[in-house]
């Protein structure tokens, strides 16, 4: 099958991605989920490879059986795909996996980086970080130094490269490691990781990529950038439930103790004192592992290996443009950060409505059109002030006031929509068309929602049936109900 046919076949197989909801005007219609950089729906191919697994399902480090030599190989065979993926050769950088994403990742290297290089006390963080790309590093480090962006209010964004090397020359060898976003999850910029890593690797600092949202959207070569780590969720890329994945460079692993200590890590265990293995991953991967998930986000790799990441950045890259260029000619639509004309982004966009709150506008949009959109701020509250500064200004609000009020939640924050592997033009062009509508009937559905909580929004009429929304307790009935046909044998 070619590249371009395979690609074509994986965007029609995805689990989820035509479940029908309803909507006020009293239809149903498949969902549109615009939701991808909170959390990806599941290939299929990879998940009915994890769900074949499970016939064979045994504990991996044995090979003495034939389940656990199958589970055992599966492993290794994941861990393989995840090097091979990013780009870094297995003889000088290991793949782990660690916790259900990439925030296990950054809190492990947080905590053993500070450990080991202790003359080392600063860190940088860029101003676009996730949370969990920056609380870790305070938490470990004694001095954490922010790099800011470059742009203004609404535009700002991408590291600011010059900003970055003053502090580069100011700290020198105090700095430990920087730690920065392969691509924003506020607005998808893209940081140029090469460079970063010249600049870095001159004073003898580290580089640590956080990865979560390039990884889906953009190719990555930790070889040829350089890169000392990268970490990254599976579920953000076609396999939820899967764990995170941290790569590193062997020396560096070798250099520092492992963060986690339990079965599987050491070479043998005495009363009075303990060796841990030599070997990697095993010395990372303390306890049972989550096989299934690891198998499966192998599969999917395999897989988008197979089609080259170059060619998703390419077709995204339109759908990016597109949506862009339309949302933009809205009167009353800000969009934030880049414009992708000028910086690199992936497809992650973050706008506000004049005259909606955020949360409004994520459940009209929801409500009235099945769009399913995130708002808030992300997690990541640094940046999204700096993206707001100018209309909290405007409307009077201090934007780092610390005890905010319910109404200042609710207005400090953005919709935000984001693409995957799955989303078409059609979508996008039904998301340009929703937000026309919800400016056109501005006031008519500002009069129909009343506000709940610090952020959400609810229909003062519309009230979807209980079961449209999932509930574990409904399947479980269903199977009580018919217990004797269910059991097998
Ligand atoms: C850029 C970025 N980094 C880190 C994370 C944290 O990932 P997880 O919650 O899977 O640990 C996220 C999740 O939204 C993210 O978008």
């Amino acid at each position: 099958m070619s590249n371009s046919a395979l690609l074509a076949s994986l965007q029609a197989n995805f689990i989820g991605r035509d479940t029908e909801y309803p909507t006020v005007d009293g239809n149903r219609s498949p969902r549109i989920y615009l939701d991808s950089a909170a959390s990806t729906l599941m290939m299929s191919p990879a998940y009915d490879v994890g769900h074949e697994f499970l016939e064979h399902y045994a504990s991996t480090h044995s090979d003495l059986h034939y389940a656990a030599r199958g589970a055992s190989q599966a492993f290794e065979w994941a861990h393989e795909k995840v090097l091979e993926f990013v780009g870094a050769n297995p003889k000088n950088y290991c793949a782990f996996f660690a916790g259900s994403g990439a925030t296990a990742g950054f809190n492990r290297m947080a905590a053993s980086l500070s450990c080991a290089r202790t003359e080392r006390d600063v860190v940088l963080v860029s101003e676009m970080e996730h949370h969990s790309n920056d609380l870790p590093h305070r938490h470990h480090t004694s001095q954490v130094v922010h790099i800011p962006c470059q742009g203004e209010f609404e535009r700002y964004g991408a590291l600011d490269m010059e900003r970055l090397q003053a502090i580069v020359d100011e700290y020198g060898e105090r700095i430990n490691y920087i730690a920065v976003t392969g691509a924003s999850n506020v607005s998808g910029a893209i940081t140029p990781l090469a460079e970063v890593a010249r600049m870095v690797h001159a004073v003898g600092a580290f580089l640590i990529v956080d990865a979560s949202q390039m990884i889906a959207h953009a190719p990555v070569s930790m070889d040829e950038a350089d890169i000392d780590v990268l970490v990254f969720s599976g579920h953000k890329i076609y396999a939820p439930g899967s764990p995170g994945a941290v790569i590193a460079k062997n020396d560096l692993l070798h250099a520092i103790k492992p963060a986690e200590l339990g079965g599987g890590m050491v070479d043998d265990v005495y009363i009075a004192e303990y060796m841990p293995t030599e070997t990697l991953p095993d010395r990372e991967e303390a306890g049972t592992p989550n096989i299934v998930g690891a198998i499966t986000l192998g599969a999917v790799l395999d897989l988008l290996t197979r089609v080259g990441m170059d060619k998703v950045r390419e077709k995204e890259i339109d759908l990016i443009d597109f949506a862009w260029r339309e949302l933009s000619k809205i009167d009353g639509v800000t969009l934030y950060g880049p414009d992708p004309a000028e910086l690199p982004r992936t497809g992650t966009m973050a706008f506000n409505i004049e005259g909606f709150d955020h949360g409004l506008t994520a459940a009209a949009l929801n409500d009235y059109h099945n769009i399913q959109v995130r708002n808030g701020c992300f997690c990541a509250h640094p940046y999204v002030r700096e993206l707001l500064k100018r209309q909290l200004w405007e409307m009077d609000i201090d934007p780092d006031a610390p005890n905010a009020e319910a109404d200042v939640e609710r207005k400090r924050g953005m919709a935000r929509a984001s693409l995957g592997l799955y989303t078409t033009r059609a979508d996008l062009e039904a998301l340009v068309a929703a937000v026309k509508d919800l400016v056109a009937r501005r006031e008519e559905i500002l009069a129909l929602y009343e506000p709940i909580g610090t952020n959400g929004y609810r229909h003062k009429d519309f009230k979807p049936p209980e079961s449209d929304i999932f509930d574990p307790e409904r399947l479980l009935q269903r199977f009580l109900a018919a217990p004797l046909q269910n059991t097998a044998g």
